[in-house]
Formats: C-alpha cells, sequence, structure tokens
C-alpha cells in the first residue's frame, strides 16, 4: 500500500472517531508511522476539507532529553503538527522542570481536567508498547517517567546519537481510557508484533494487546504489516 493510501485510511479513521466530539480531546502519537497520517491531514486542513480548530492535542509521550533536541517529539510536532493549517498548539511534557515526577502528575491532570482523551492515536513498538508504556506495563499504569527498554533505546538511535534513558509517558489507563482509540501500523518490521499483538493472549508482555479488549478500537495496518495475520 503506498504512503497515501496508508495515510489516507488513518486519516479517514481519526476523523471519523474525532467527528463524535464537538472539542475532541486527541492524544497523538510520534515515531515513523503516524507521518503519513498527518501529511494527509495537512493537505485536507489545506484543500478546506477539514477544520480541525476546535480539537485539543495532547502528546502521549516524550523522551527525557534536553527541552531544544530536535530528536525530542516536541521537534517532530513543531515539523508534522504545527504545519497543519489550524492544528492547535499540542499540549507536552514539560522537560525544564524541577521534578518530571511532578511534571508527570500535572499533565495527568491536564488530560482528566479535558475529560480524558475522545481519541487517542497509537502506533505499536516493535516490542509492543504503547506510547512508552513498556512490556510489563499494567492496564492501570498512570502517567509517569519510565525507563526506556533496550528496544526503545535502539529505535530511539534513528535519530539520537545516544538515545535517551528515560521517557515520560500517559499510563495504559488513560491511553486505554479514550472513548475511541485509532491504532496504526505499517510495513514489514511490523507483521510479528502485529500478529502478537492480535492472535496470542492479552497481557502486560504486549501491552498493545490491551486494545482488543477496547470495545471503540479501530486499527489501521497496512498488507506488509498484515501479513502475518492468519488469514
Ligand atoms: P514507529 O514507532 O512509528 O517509529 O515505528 C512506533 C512506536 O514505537 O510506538
Amino acid at each position: 500500500m503506498p504512503a497515501g493510501a496508508f495515510g489516507a485510511a488513518c486519516c479517514d479513521a481519526l476523523l471519523e472517531a474525532a467527528a463524535r466530539f464537538e472539542r475532541p480531546s486527541v492524544g497523538l502519537a510520534t515515531g515513523a508511522t503516524p507521518v503519513a497520517l498527518y501529511a494527509e491531514l495537512r493537505e485536507r486542513a489545506a484543500a478546506g476539507r477539514v477544520d480541525i480548530r476546535s480539537w485539543r492535542p495532547f502528546a502521549i509521550d516524550e523522551y527525557v532529553c534536553a527541552r531544544e533536541d530536535p530528536c525530542a517529539n516536541r521537534a517532530f510536532f513543531e515539523r508534522h503538527w504545527a504545519t497543519i493549517p489550524g492544528a492547535p498548539p499540542v499540549v507536552q511534557f514539560e522537560l525544564e522542570v524541577a521534578s518530571l515526577k511532578a511534571e508527570a502528575q500535572r499533565f495527568h491532570e491536564l488530560v482528566a481536567a479535558a475529560g480524558g482523551l475522545a481519541v487517542a492515536v497509537l502506533g505499536i513498538g516493535m516490542n509492543g508498547h504503547l506510547a512508552f508504556n513498556e512490556p510489563g506495563s499494567g492496564r492501570e499504569s498512570r502517567t509517569r517517567v519510565v525507563a526506556l527498554s533496550p528496544g526503545s533505546r535502539l529505535s530511539a538511535t534513528r535519530c539520537f546519537n545516544e538515545a535517551p534513558t528515560h521517557g515520560l509517558t500517559l499510563g495504559l489507563a488513560e491511553l486505554l481510557g479514550a472513548s475511541h482509540l485509532v491504532l496504526l501500523a505499517n510495513g514489514a518490521a511490523k507483521a510479528e508484533v502485529v500478529a502478537r499483538a492480535f492472535e496470542q493472549r492479552v497481557g502486560n508482555d504486549c501491552p498493545a494487546s490491551f486494545v482488543r479488549e477496547h470495545p471503540a478500537a479501530v486499527v489501521v495496518l497496512d498488507e506488509d504489516a498484515a501479513a502475518a495475520l492468519l488469514g
């Protein structure tokens, strides 16, 4: 599936979920996967086909790194989100704080004050993580500081010279508590973890498997990412 078709399918799923709310609070993923989604949203907004000015976007995670680091998720949103016509600024984790623990609590309260997430846009990590909820994270986990797994640190080296050791993340409680989930995966490298998440047992060794228990989850896969699912 060309990137454009994947982006369009992701965009349709997100818009359909968001359209149910007047001012949707939307948790936004970063990484390679959602780039095509944001490009499609940019194209539709520029053409006047969608209007996202009423949305309340929230980052779902951040690396513990310098605020101005070009590899921080904050910088990703500058490139891929802030360039969408009409896109409201993303509520971000602050990094230059005295206490990351207090920052996690502040972020939890911001999401709670928005009434929780209306929609969470999620990628799936090669190890089955959702945001930085690494394997072992419980369903009830809250927004917190986490040690990044070796796999997440390896992925981070796609950008960072030296991968951060920690991240800030919305917990599985906040993410799975969203009214709607839109989980995205593309590319052959994700085929195995997609099959694990959707065909093996649900449990915290593969946090993405919890998506199966959500009553309103849409999963958008390209053919490569879906290749290992039983037909
Ligand atoms: P990716 O990351 O989109 O860069 O593959 C997904 C994730 O780790 O959630």
